[in-house]
Formats: C-alpha cells, structure tokens, sequence
C-alpha cells in the first residue's frame, strides 16, 4: 500500500486485514516495536524515525524480509509503509521469488497534502496495540483510552508539525518514483483517498478482491 504519511494507510490496512483475516506487515509499526522493546535494531533506527528520515534500507529490507519469512505469512500478507525506496522495491521482488510468490495489487491512497497535514496532527496511537484514532475524525469512546485494548493513547516523538512537512518531502523525493515503478509493473490502482474511513475502505476492499480473485 502507498500514500503520503497520514493518507490513511494504516487505518485502512488494519481493516482490510481484519477482513481478509491476513497479517499487516506495517515497516513502521515494527520499528516502534523495536523501539518500545529496545532492540538494538530500534536502537539503529531511533535516530532516523524520529527526525522523519528514512531508516537506511539494509536495515529495514532485513526486518521486513524476516517478518514476511514467518509462517502466518504463507497464505498473503498486506504490506504498509515498505517498500519505500526503489532499492526496497527491488529487494522486495527478489524475496518474494524466494517465496515462489508475488504482488497481486499496489492501492495508492491518494490524499492532498493539506488532508495529510489535518489527519497527522490529530492522531493518537495505541501505546499497546497500535491502533489508531483521529481526535475528530475518528475519536475513542473514553479520551486517552484504546476502544480495543483499553490501551494509553500517546502521540508518536515523529508527530510534530516540523516532522510533518520533512516526512511528507521524503515521501516525495524518495517514494513518489514507486508510483511509476509499479504503474510499469502493471500493479498500481489508484484511490481516492480524502474520502470517510468507511468510505475509502469499500473502495479498497473491491479493488483488492478483484486483483487477488483474478
Ligand atoms: P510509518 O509508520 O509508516 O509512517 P508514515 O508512512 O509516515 O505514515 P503514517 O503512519 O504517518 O500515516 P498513515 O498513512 O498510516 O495514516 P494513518 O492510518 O495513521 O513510518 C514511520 C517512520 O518509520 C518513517 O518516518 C521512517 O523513519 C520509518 N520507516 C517506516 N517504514 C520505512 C521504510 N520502508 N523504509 C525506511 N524507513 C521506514 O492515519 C492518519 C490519521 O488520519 C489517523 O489519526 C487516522 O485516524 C486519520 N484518518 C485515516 N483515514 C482517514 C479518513 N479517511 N478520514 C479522516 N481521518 C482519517
Ligand atoms: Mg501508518
Ligand atoms: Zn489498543
């Protein structure tokens, strides 16, 4: 799944893979389990997510290639936030041959960077689960308290204004060339993205069972 950061790609995978009964294999939830764990692979990566960078490939094509190794990850997977460099991409193809297996779909969730900015400075995250809320669009039953898990709602350290804008430049520079990567590859389905959660989440939902039936 490709976007900008805050596009929704987390939201949206969460719910599609509790659907589909498949894994989400999210890079960047991983990294803030190393983190909290305080793994000496969290410890590497620190630096990067904190500044909005991106953690160097090696490192995180490593991570995620053991994760997609696992055995819930035989029958599929959802991949959010990898690849995101085009060294990523190519690693990613290379380990899913090994696996005898490919892409069957890449949604873009297309948003204006405006919507980025509003739905990235009202989110609270799950410090146990994960999950995530929007203050307005998406708001808990109890304020600071996980509707799931009953887990503490924080603000990730990558959550700042400044952090915003540099992730969403990143994304420019160094992700934006996927889009065309896949497009050539046949696999790119674009969404609009600015729509409601449910909303965005029915499109998806077609486009993916289409692309996994056929
Ligand atoms: P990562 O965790 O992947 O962050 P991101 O891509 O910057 O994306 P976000 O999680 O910020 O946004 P999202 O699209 O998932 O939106 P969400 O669903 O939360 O990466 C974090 C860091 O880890 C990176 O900066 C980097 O350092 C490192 N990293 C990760 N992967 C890497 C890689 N492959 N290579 C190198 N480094 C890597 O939604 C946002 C908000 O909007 C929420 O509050 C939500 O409730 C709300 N919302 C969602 N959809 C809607 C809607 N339709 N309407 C209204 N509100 C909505
Ligand atoms: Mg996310
Ligand atoms: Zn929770």
């Amino acid at each position: 799944m490709l976007g900008v950061p805050g596009a929704g790609k987390g939201t949206q995978a969460e719910l599609l893979t509790e659907a589909l009964e498949l894994p989400h294999v999210a890079s960047g939830v991983l990294f803030r389990e190393h983190l909290s764990k305080g793994t000496e692979l969290g410890e590497q990566a620190r630096v990067y997510v904190d500044r909005g960078d991106l953690v160097p490939d090696e490192v995180t094509i490593r991570m995620v290639a053991e994760r997609l190794s696992r055995a819930d990850c035989r029958e599929g997977f959802l991949l959010d936030g990898f690849p995101r460099t085009v060294a990523q991409a190519e690693a990613l193809d290379q380990t899913l041959t090994q696996m005898g297996t490919e892409l069957n779909i890449v949604p873009l969730i297309k948003v204006s960077e405006e919507t980025a900015l509003v739905r990235l400075g009202g989110r609270w995250t799950c410090r146990k689960c994960g999950d995530v809320y929007h203050q307005l669009f998406n708001p808990p039953q109890v304020e600071g308290v996980c509707d799931e898990c009953g887990g503490e709602l924080y603000q990730r350290s990558d959550d700042t204004p400044e952090t915003h804008r540099h992730r969403i430049e990143v994304y420019s520079e160094q992700t934006m060339p996927l889009i065309d990567y896949y497009r050539q590859a046949g696999l790119l389905v674009e969404l609009d993205g600015e729509g409601s959660i449910e909303q965005v989440q029915v499109a998806l939902r077609m486009v993916v069972e289409q692309a996994c039936s056929a």
